[in-house]
């Protein structure tokens, strides 16, 4: 138990906070490879997650260590493609069948890996990038769902492109007003026709500290899940937070391009710790609480209300 605590000082009181509320939230998952600057061993992180009851992990590539730690632990894992193999992988779909196999099918033996998703790709699309991952992210996608395919792992698992929130914009803030960016929303089409057909799910990062970053007039309250009674109302719906409103944009945009069933995972969700008046561990905490409060209720959106699938972020700068 020394050992364990003294873990849990070295990440830090705000990721403290959230394995405390954790205890209280069910089935919300969270990204490991960002939550502390020195690498834990995986075996101790695995157990750590395992004592706080939560059983979902995405990572940002598949490292054989984590990935042999998260061997016959149950676990259920998002295993991540870095960006910069997306073009090997649009290139020639050889690499990415080496890439299904090495890894991928071999964690799929008695006792192995419960992979339920891969991702490809990390926030491609973020305007940051200047357009660099603009031609290779689908055809990597198509080629990994392929090979996956090909090697008979879809009925269990699923390919998809985790896309900052940024992707999709809607006019005066309003959830009904969403829809794909200009700059990427034929390609944003082409890829949300191919994940339909397919069944694959689109998986978003939501960072309302963005909302607050960018916009001085934000109401400051509205991020933190602490509306106080307070809502803002859209075509019929309600909205008391950031987070909602920013899903339910997302789902208009979706409905415009005819698609109104698709499975969506947000695949991080968190609060900056420092580099902002805004961004301190304070501020954070106050966020994840009241995030964690959001999510106990159990509830979707207002335009989505079935259970959310959610995985936490815990990090120190993202601006
Ligand atoms: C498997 O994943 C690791 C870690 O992300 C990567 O370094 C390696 O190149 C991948 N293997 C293949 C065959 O692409
Ligand atoms: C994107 O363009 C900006 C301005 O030209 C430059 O400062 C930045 O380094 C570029 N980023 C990447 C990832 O190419």
């Amino acid at each position: 138990m020394a050992g364990r605590a003294a873990m849990l000082v070295n990440l830090g009181t705000v990721v403290m906070t959230v394995l405390t509320l954790a205890s209280f939230v069910e089935g919300f998952g969270v990204n490991w490879g960002n939550i502390a600057s020195h690498p834990l061993n995986p075996d101790i992180v695995v157990r750590m997650l395992k004592e706080n009851k939560i059983n979902k992990v995405k990572l940002f590539d598949a490292d054989s260590w984590t990935m042999n730690a998260l061997a016959g632990s149950g676990m259920e894992v998002m295993v991540g493609i870095p960006n910069n193999l997306l073009e090997t992988l649009a290139d020639d779909y050889g690499n990415a069948k080496d890439w299904v196999k090495e890894n991928i099918t071999a964690y799929m033996r008695k006792d192995g890996v419960n992979i339920k998703y891969v991702a490809v790709g990390n926030e491609p699309f973020l305007s940051a990038y200047n357009g660099s991952y603009l031609k290779t992210t689908f055809p990597a996608l198509k080629n990994i769902h392929r090979a996956l395919k090909e090697a008979g792992h879809t009925d269990v698992m699923k390919a998809t492109i985790p896309q900052n929130a940024e992707v999709y914009q809607s006019a005066n803030d309003k959830p009904s007003e969403g829809d794909f960016r200009s700059d990427v929303k034929q390609i944003m089409l082409d890829i949300v026709k191919f994940f339909h057909d397919n069944d694959l799910p689109f998986t978003v990062n939501i960072y309302p500290f963005l909302s607050l970053y960018l916009n001085q007039h934000f109401p400051v309250e509205y991020a933190f899940f602490d509306g106080n009674g307070q809502t803002i109302p859209d075509n019929g719906k309600n909205y008391d937070n950031v987070f909602d409103a920013n899903y339910d944009t997302l789902v208009y945009a979706l409905n415009k391009a005819g698609i109104k069933d698709m499975k969506i995972i947000v695949g991080e969700v968190g609060w900056p710790t420092d580099g902002h008046k805004y961004a301190t561990p304070k501020l954070a905490e106050k966020f994840y609480a009241g995030l964690m409060k959001r999510l106990a209720k159990d509830v979707g959106t207002p335009l989505r209300p079935e259970k959310l699938e959610v995985y936490l972020l815990v990090y120190s700068t993202k601006t």
